[in-house]
Order: structure tokens, then C-alpha cells, then sequence
């Protein structure tokens, strides 16, 4: 992996409502003052509970939504505001894979026809036979028959319905592929495999990934590196290994215990306990001190810059990180379902280079 920055955001922020027609809706701070460096060819991830900004983050970086602060640079060319042919460019190389594969792709069109429209827009030079022909080695790319292309998508399962969605995003020639929650719709046993075809793709293809999930186990095993959120701002964000196994700041702490446990291992471990505070009302100084077992009066006052705590580039955004003790790590792994593990397995055995057999439903 380089070190070379494809993505990186600077004090990216977005509010909504507040203005125009929406001026009585309270205003939502759903971004705050994000910065972050996606590097060439890594798979990247991005954390967090329900409401806390990943998919307004994903819509920023994608250039899908306007920032209200800040800058998104693709590729060394800012795209915060860029529109018109620069938008269409940007759409060939950044694609989006969408949570719901029911719902994303129109049931009226083939699915030759939705593959092929992409490069319709992106490839116009192709003729229709050299398009066709494109087309199957899409569906072939994701490992689905070349046949497939005169079926509908009702005729397909929700796992291959995503392998749909992927082929339609690399069309087009994609950089980067950003997919927000790609497979939380799907059965177990599908997750895995989709998980490990864009693992396959992003090496075989030099693609870069952005994953956003609010599962911890899902992306355990196939990011390079982690960004967590709260309540619209990264609060650490490391190597894979660093925020799963030596995670400084208490929220991870707490999100990670929160990770599905066997019956009876739960009580051992801190769980996080109450909501997340509304992120149009939130917290003084450090928005989690509200749930933090740290918290000082300090932690209300200011809120805490991001610290490097490693040279790999391991940071946390934690006024008391240095007096946190850090956790046991690697000697004593987080317990986990047999559910989990199960996945696990497919996803090491996949990883290790295997033939993995999974059941479609
Ligand atoms: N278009 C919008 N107008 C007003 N508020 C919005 C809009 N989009 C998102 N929000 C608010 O911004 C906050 C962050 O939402 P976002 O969808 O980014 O969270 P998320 O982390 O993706 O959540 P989930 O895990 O449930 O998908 C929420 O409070 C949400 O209600
Ligand atoms: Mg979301």
C-alpha cells in the first residue's frame, strides 16, 4: 500500500436547516471540522452508531452534498464545489454502492441495460456489441454468469442483487468506490462473501475503498485503517490493529465491548449506556463526556484537538487519553458470537488466499 493521498478532507463540516424554508427546523450539526487522508489502494472505514454523521460524511466526500465549511481534495484537485463537466468526471472516477440493493437498482431495466448505462455516459466510444461485450466481463468480474445480463433484478438474490450494484459501480473505471453500509441488508453468510469480492476487486484492481458500517465486526477484517464517530466528529482513528486492539479513547473502548459477546461473557465488560445526545443540541467541549466513565469537569469545557499517539499515525480527539489505562490488547481478544466467528473464519480463510464455499440463499 503507498503512502500517496487520493482523498482528504479538511475542516470538513455540514449543518442542515437553519436557512430558507427550513429556517424554524432546528439546526443540525451532522459534520464537524472532519480531517482525514484516504491513501491509495487501502480499504478505509468509517464507524459509528446510528446518527452520527457517517452517511452525511460519504454524501461530502462524494461531492453528492454541498459543504456549509471546509475542502474535499480527490486526487489532488478540490472538488468541495466543483460542478458541471468536473461533476461528470468526478462520477467516472468515485462510484457509490448503495445499503439497499432492492431498492437501488430500477426493476424495469435489464441488467445488461443497468450495467451498460454507466458506460453509456462514461465510454460513449463503445459500440453496442463492444458495450455487450463489457458487460459480461462485468457480471464475470463479480461472479455472476454473463447470461444474467437479459434477466431483472427481481430474479436475483439480495446478495447478487449487491454483485449487480458493484459491477454497475466499476463501469464507469472507478478510483475509488465509496459504500455506505454495502452490506448491512444482506444475510451473514452473504456479508461475507460481498465483503471479501470488494476485497478481491480492491487488489486485483488497485481500487481504494471507503466503508462506512455501523457493524465493528464486518470491517474488523477488511480495513486497512479506522476512522471512529461521534456525534459528527472522528474521535480516533488509526491502523485496524491500533483502534481494534489498542483503542485509547473511551468511546471505542466502550463501542468495541459493545461487539455481540457468547451468553455471559457481556458482564465482565464496560457497555455504553444511555443515547447519543441530539447532534442539534450537542454537548459543551467534548460531546461524549455526557456518557464518558472519565469525564472531569474539564472535559465540558473545551473541545479536545485530535493527539498523535503513535508514529504510524494512530490519533485521538480525548482530553484524558494519557491518563486512560490502556487496554489489555491482543493477550485477551474480545470475546465473540459463534455467529461472529463463523464470519470470521470465511473471512480469514478468504483472505489466506482459499476457496471459500458459502451458502446463497
Ligand atoms: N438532509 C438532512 N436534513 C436535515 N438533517 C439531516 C439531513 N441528513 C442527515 N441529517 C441529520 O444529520 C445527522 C447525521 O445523519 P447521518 O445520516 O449522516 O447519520 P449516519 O451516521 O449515517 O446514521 P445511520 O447509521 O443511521 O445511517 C442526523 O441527526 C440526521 O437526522
Ligand atoms: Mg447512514
Amino acid at each position: 500500500m503507498s503512502t500517496d493521498v487520493i482523498l482528504k478532507a479538511e475542516g470538513l463540516t455540514k449543518r442542515f436547516g437553519g436557512g430558507g424554508f427550513l429556517a424554524k427546523a432546528p439546526v443540525v450539526q451532522a459534520v464537524s471540522d472532519i480531517a482525514l487522508e484516504v491513501r491509495r489502494g487501502e480499504t478505509f472505514a468509517i464507524v459509528g452508531e446510528s446518527g452520527c454523521g457517517k452517511s452525511t460524511l460519504a454524501r461530502l466526500l462524494m461531492r453528492l452534498l454541498e459543504p456549509t465549511a471546509g475542502q474535499v481534495t480527490f486526487d489532488g484537485q478540490d472538488i468541495s464545489h466543483v460542478a458541471g463537466a468536473g461533476l461528470t468526471r468526478l462520477r467516472r472516477d468515485m462510484q457509490f454502492i448503495f445499503q439497499d440493493p432492492f431498492s437501488s437498482l430500477n426493476p424495469r431495466m435489464t441488467v445488461g441495460k443497468l450495467i451498460g448505462e454507466p458506460l453509456e455516459v462514461h465510454a460513449p466510444e463503445l459500440t453496442a456489441h463492444e458495450r455487450r461485450r463489457k458487460v459480461a466481463e462485468l457480471l464475470q468480474q463479480v461472479g455472476l454468469p454473463a447470461e444474467h445480463a437479459n434477466r431483472y433484478p427481481h430474479e436475483f438474490s439480495g446478495g447478487q442483487r449487491q454483485r449487480i450494484g458493484i459491477a454497475r459501480a466499476l463501469a464507469s473505471g472507478p478510483k475509488l468506490i465509496i459504500g455506505d453500509e454495502p452490506v448491512s441488508a444482506l444475510d451473514v453468510s452473504v456479508q461475507a462473501q460481498v465483503i471479501n469480492l470488494l476485497g478481491d476487486l480492491s487488489r486485483d484492481l488497485g481500487l481504494t475503498l471507503v466503508i462506512i458500517a455501523h457493524d465493528l465486526g464486518v470491517i474488523r477484517h477488511m480495513s486497512d485503517r479506522v476512522a471512529v464517530m461521534y456525534l459528527g466528529r472522528i474521535v480516533e482513528m488509526g491502523t485496524a490493529a491500533e483502534v481494534f486492539d489498542q483503542p485509547r479513547h473511551p468511546y471505542t473502548q466502550a463501542l468495541l465491548a459493545s461487539i455481540p459477546a457468547p451468553r455471559g461473557a457481556e458482564e465482565a465488560r464496560p457497555q455504553l449506556t444511555g443515547e447519543m445526545p441530539s447532534p442539534s443540541a450537542p454537548p459543551s467541549g467534548c460531546a461524549f463526556h455526557t456518557r464518558c466513565p472519565h469525564a472531569t469537569p474539564a472535559c465540558s469545557a473545551a473541545i479536545p484537538a485530535p493527539v498523535r499517539v503513535s508514529d504510524s499515525g494512530h490519533s485521538v480527539a480525548c482530553h484524558r487519553w494519557a491518563d486512560i489505562p490502556a487496554p489489555e490488547g491482543q493477550a485477551t481478544p474480545p470475546a465473540r458470537s459463534e455467529q461472529a466467528e463463523a464470519r470470521f473464519a470465511l473471512y480469514r480463510a478468504a483472505l489466506a488466499g482459499a476457496e471459500v464455499q458459502y451458502a446463497e440463499p
